[in-house]
């Protein structure tokens, strides 16, 4: 297979990128004006501009033309085909079929909208009994408390949602996300969760994941210890999982297990019963909103031209920037609060997606693939890392995403949220040159030497690219439009990269380690021999800890 740093296609884009050489964005403004028109798109009820970056109509045809020499249509349809386009794990790629459960999706040519549907009417009921009350604890209480355990795509996703719908929380009812294997996570939690009212929702794809089983065992000691009887475990735990026979071994009954299919991703899942934490929290409907909202994306993303389809559109601006722009970090900048986890959620979808080097054939990668990803919501970011951002000497690309309606407006903050939102990405683009900054300190009445010394310190290099991404409101809807819109974007980058964006290798070795090292620990007042297996840093860190872990009481 040829590499795809060797087409033609890829070449031309090469040679676009020295041309652009000294051509900055503020020019590329200046002489077009339906650059916006042209370089934006709405779909599925979200608004995209990517103007703001270092674009041309040809190098938008030259990235078409990859995205074509790459098949990136063919691979669309492979997967929403239900191909085992996850090559290395042999399986199907299906999240969009669990927020179309009336459509009649395969998996490897097995029917699967039948068994979404199902799984679907079971959590129905469930919630309804649970928020009817119909659902008991051990003294006949009513559950008002969840806490879900899970880690990575069995926690980021259904917290990330969870905190983002807010608005729609059903009174009364709280949502406690534990992940950490650090036992100080579950101990928080549990300090504000009283047995008698609290649900235990065990998340996981394989059930065999250290730190879910580790904070479901002692979660289970805990209720145990508080009041409840062994018999009573069946009314305050449930799990979400493929595996049902690992289910069964840790002791949750088969009626107390919500199912999922290996084709669909850990971090595609929030989507199927991993998502019940957040169809409790705010009710099924709005689940289904939810889900509904992924939908339309999916539809759009299957059936727009690529030059209209949004999420293709920002996959290729993305790769502009990565492979002919050389900017290796990606920041999520979301201008709204309840987006707080969203940057956490997409370092996830993204970086366990596309930080890998090996293509699809086994050869490793001669480009560079996913960016490093990171954000924190506007305007916190602003007062930390944004200062980088402007004048530091890396450029980073960023994705500016706000509403322009407040789920819950409070006097003018969100005026001035907003503006701040508009302005950064002005500010990117536009940055200030050094007659600038030196006629701006002019005009503020410093004296010509200080205006020397402070102008080369108040220049903005600009012609930092960004997206914004915008819509009415953060509704059920929208979030699982934006959602779904980054799943397509990651899914379109790992096809032009030629690689598997759905397996995640690089996990493991760091997981044997550990639990190789773990029966080399002592335990507090423990002596323990001193380590000689590992290399010298390895040992000498392990020694130390066992030290101070053995003289502790
Ligand atoms: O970090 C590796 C990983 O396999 C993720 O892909 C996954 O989301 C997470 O662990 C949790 O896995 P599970 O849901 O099987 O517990």
């Amino acid at each position: 297979m040829t590499a795809i740093s060797e087409t033609a296609e890829w070449k031309a884009l090469e040679r676009d990128g020295a041309d652009l050489g000294g051509v900055s964005m503020r020019s590329l403004f200046a002489k077009d004006h339906s650059r916006f028109a042209r370089f934006s798109l709405e779909a599925a009820g979200l608004f995209a501009d990517f103007s703001k970056n270092k674009i041309t109509d040809d190098i938008v045809q030259h990235l078409l033309a990859l995205a074509g020499a790459a098949g990136v249509e063919q691979r669309r349809a492979a997967m929403f085909g239900g191909e085992a386009i996850n090559s290395t794990e042999d399986r199907a790629v299906l999240h969009p079929a669990l927020r179309d459960p009336d459509g009649d999706y395969r998996a490897m040519g097995e029917p699967v909208s039948g068994l979404v549907r199902a799984q679907l009417e079971k959590m129905k009921s469930f919630c309804g009994q649970v928020h009817n009350g119909a659902v008991k604890g051990y003294t006949g209480k009513s559950l008002d408390t969840v806490v879900n355990i899970g880690i990575g795509g069995s926690d980021l996703g259904p917290q990330m949602a969870v905190e983002a719908l807010r608005p729609y929380w059903i009174d009364g009812r709280r949502a406690f996300f534990v992940s950490n294997v650090d036992g100080q996570h579950l101990a928080d939690t549990l300090a504000q969760a009283d047995p008698e009212t609290t649900l235990f929702v065990i998340a996981s794809k394989t059930f065999t994941t250290l730190e879910t089983l580790t904070n479901a065992t002692s979660a289970r000691e805990w209720f145990l210890k508080s009041g409840g009887a062994a018999s009573d475990v069946a009314k305050h735990f449930v799990a979400l999982s493929t595996n049902a026979d690992a289910v069964a071994a840790f002791g949750i009954d088969r009626n107390n297990m919500f199912e999922f299919w290996d084709w669909v991703g850990g971090r595609y899942s929030l989507w199927s019963v991993i998502g019940l934490s957040i169809a409790l929290q705010v009710g099924f409907d709005n689940f289904k909103k939810l889900l509904a909202g992924a939908h339309a994306m999916d539809a759009h993303f299957r059936d727009a031209p690529i030059a209209e389809n949004m999420p293709v559109m920002l996959a290729l601006v993305g790769v502009w920037n990565r492979n002919f722009q050389g900017i290796g970090a990606h920041a999520v900048l979301p201008y709204d609060q309840h987006l707080l986890r969203l940057p956490a959620y997409l370092q996830q979808a993204d970086m366990e997606s596309n930080g890998k080097r090996i293509s699809v054939d086994g050869a490793a990668v001669t480009h560079e693939t996913g960016p490093i990803i990171f954000g924190e919501p506007g305007t916190n970011g602003q007062h930390a890392f944004y200062q980088l951002l402007h004048q530091g000497t890396d450029i980073v690309s960023a994705d500016f995403i706000a509403p322009a309606l407040s789920q819950s407006a409070v006097g003018d903050h969100h005026e001035k949220l907003l503006a701040n939102f508009l302005a950064q990405t002005e500010a990117l683009m536009r940055g200030k040159k050094l007659e600038e900054a030196r006629a701006d300190l002019t005009a503020a009445g410093i004296g010509a030497s200080d205006v020397d010394r402070l102008a080369p310190h108040k220049v903005f290099p600009g012609d930092r690219p960004t997206n914004s991404i915008v819509m009415e409101r953060l509704t059920p809807e929208t979030l699982g439009a934006l959602i779904a819109l980054y799943e397509h974007k990651i899914f379109v980058q790992g096809v032009i990269w030629g690689i598997n964006s759905f397996d995640q290798w690089g996990v493991e070795l760091g997981k044997a380690l550990a639990k190789n090292i773990l029966p080399e620990l002592g335990a507090q007042g423990e002596t323990k021999a001193a380590a000689k297996t590992h290399d010298a840093s390895t040992n000498g860190l392990l020694n130390w800890v066992n030290t101070v872990r053995g003289r502790a009481k």
